[in-house]
């Protein structure tokens, strides 16, 4: 593996599930693989899961790692090819990233859409440069369009709650939430599900909210929020701004909140959320306290995620 940008960047999602149930089994089993290896993550946005669970995967392989808040301790860069630098960016990641290349092994890259420009940020400017100039692997910690380590995280615990021989049926359902939110953790979803091949996918949520369906490929999209939870095994809670619209909150939705209610025609649905979550607004309390929530499983399996791509790339070495 070279970059980890996408499910694309994967061979085989299965062999990368067992690498990482295999780390979760035993978390020190390439303890060297990573020794005189150093990682850099950069955050141009901030984070909680990612930030820390990578860390602790990288040093479980050996390696050192060094976090960048660019946002808030860096210049301010600039991305654009050709850009005459005479406003607010100080420093072109040109000559930011080979630097950048030159202190690390790796360079792990957290970036957010601006949700103003559909186009800009579904053409991954700021990823692409950083992969085009560091001259070492890059990871996606989240990106402007995908979350591709928050979805092998996903596929990891539902791999682990489902021992049924039969297809689970997955439920990607829209949320309410306060504030515009990326597509990337739904686009990311989508499109590992649908690579997976390995479930029986449906996206609800309101008209407005139909995602790019470069992600979303065949999967069944219901508008009626019952009708598709209906003998679900998964339901994935989750909130998304307008893709069409783009970044609109089209209506709030508050009726589209999970509740315990909503779940009775399941198959006791297993819950899971890629937090941080809006409690009682998109989840109820009832749901993210109750037995069927894997939220905190979940978030747990960021650490072998981040530590199944760092040694699938530290091998290819
Ligand atoms: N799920 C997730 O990416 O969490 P953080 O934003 O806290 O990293």
């Amino acid at each position: 593996m070279l970059n980890f940008i996408s499910v694309n960047d994967v061979k085989d999602i299965d062999a990368l599930v067992q690498q990482a149930l295999s780390f979760k089994a035993n978390p020190f089993a390439a303890k060297t693989i990573g020794t005189g290896k150093r990682i850099g993550l950069l955050f141009l946005n901030p984070s909680l899961r990612t930030r820390l669970s990578t860390q602790v995967a990288a040093a479980n392989l050996g390696m050192e790692a060094i976090v960048f808040n660019v946002d808030k301790d860096g210049w301010a860069l600039e991305f654009t090819e050709g850009a005459i630098m005479n406003g607010t960016t100080v420093e072109h990641i040109k000559d930011a990233a080979p630097v950048l290349g030159s202190y690390f092994d790796i360079l792990c890259v957290r970036t957010f859409p601006s949700l103003q420009n559909r186009e800009d940020d579904y053409a991954e400017m700021v990823m692409n440069q950083f992969i085009k100039y560091a001259g070492v692997p890059v990871v996606s910690l989240e990106s402007a369009t995908l979350h591709p380590l928050q979805s092998l995280t996903d596929i990891i615990t539902i791999t682990e709650a489902y021992k049924e021989t039969t297809k689970p049926k997955i439920v990607l359902s829209w949320a309410p939430h306060v504030k515009a939110l990326p597509q990337c953790v739904a686009n990311s979803f989508a499109q590992w599900i649908n690579a997976w091949d390995k479930a029986q996918f449906v996206i609800t949520h309101p008209k407005g909210y139909e995602l790019d369906k470069a992600f979303t490929g065949n999967a069944t999209v219901v508008h009626e929020q019952d009708e598709a939870l209906e003998a679900a095994d998964f339901v994935y809670v989750k909130n998304w701004s307008a893709y069409h619209d783009y970044g609109k909150i089209i209506s709030t939705g508050s009726d589209w909140m999970l509740t315990n209610n909503k779940l009775s025609n399941t198959n006791n649905a297993k819950i899971m959320h890629c937090l941080p979550v809006r409690r009682n607004v998109e989840l109820s309390d009832e749901i993210l306290d109750g037995s069927n929530s894997l939220v905190t499983q979940q978030a747990g399996n960021r650490v072998w995620a981040a530590q199944a791509v760092l040694a699938e790339i530290l091998k290819s070495m």
